[in-house]
């Protein structure tokens, strides 16, 4: 059956074709050698990898993108977490994007731009509330995620409360949850 990401195609520049993928096996050496170069040695460091760190990516939720050749020029996972509790006492379910990457050489053409809308539309489509990330607000705004959503929430280490950012996919989703980002998907095998 034909997914969201399967009719995802986007044409950036004359006579450059990118392909919004999901992720194989195939990919994972390519993408970590590309989360290196662009992103550099510490990003193990930081808190979001506290939470990615054992998991595996949420359902479907983990994209590449292909330049015309099939090499992988981008990157972008979602991850399960509980974002604290509801006023209610309820755990809520939500995602938790990043990393999210372009290579270098590809920056300004679109590609993180068509990762994040193919991120968003497959999150939607799979029937999912709520995505925070951490970033910058001057580019993830134009996305939606406003760092209002999240402003009783904390990451499970240091993190800066102006790049702390959520986006409802479901209206009223995150309203009054408080607490710490706990990491809730599938533990890698
Ligand atoms: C941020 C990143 C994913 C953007 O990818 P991209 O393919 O170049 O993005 P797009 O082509 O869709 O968008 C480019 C636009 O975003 C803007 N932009 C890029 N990074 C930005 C930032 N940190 N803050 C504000 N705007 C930014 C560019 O200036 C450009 O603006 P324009 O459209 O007005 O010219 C890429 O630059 C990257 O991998 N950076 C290093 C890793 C990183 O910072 N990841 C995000 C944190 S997880």
């Amino acid at each position: 059956m034909a997914t969201v990401l399967d009719s995802v195609r986007a044409l950036f520049a004359p006579n450059t074709t990118f392909t919004i993928d999901a992720e194989t096996p195939a990919d994972v050496v390519a993408r970590e050698n590309l989360l290196d170069r662009v992103m550099g040695p510490d990003r193990r460091k930081k808190s979001s990898e506290k939470i990615r760190r054992g998991r595996v990516p949420a359902e479907g939720l983990a994209l590449v993108a292909r330049d015309a050749h099939g090499h992988v020029v981008g990157t972008v996972r979602l991850w399960s977490v509980e974002a604290g509790i509801a006023p209610d006492g309820q755990a809520i379910e939500a995602l938790l994007l990043g990393p999210l990457a372009v290579d270098g050489a590809h920056e300004g053409k679109g590609i993180g731009g068509a990762l994040m809308r193919a991120a968003i539309a497959e999150a939607h489509k799979r029937d999912h509330g709520a995505i925070l990330l951490v970033g910058d607000a001057a580019y993830y705004e134009r996305f939606g995620f406003f760092a209002d959503k999240a402003r009783h929430l904390v990451m499970p280490g240091p993190f800066e409360r102006a790049r702390f950012l959520a986006l409802e996919l479901k209206a009223g989703w995150l309203e009054g949850a408080a607490g710490m980002i706990v990491p809730s998907g599938r533990k890698l095998a």
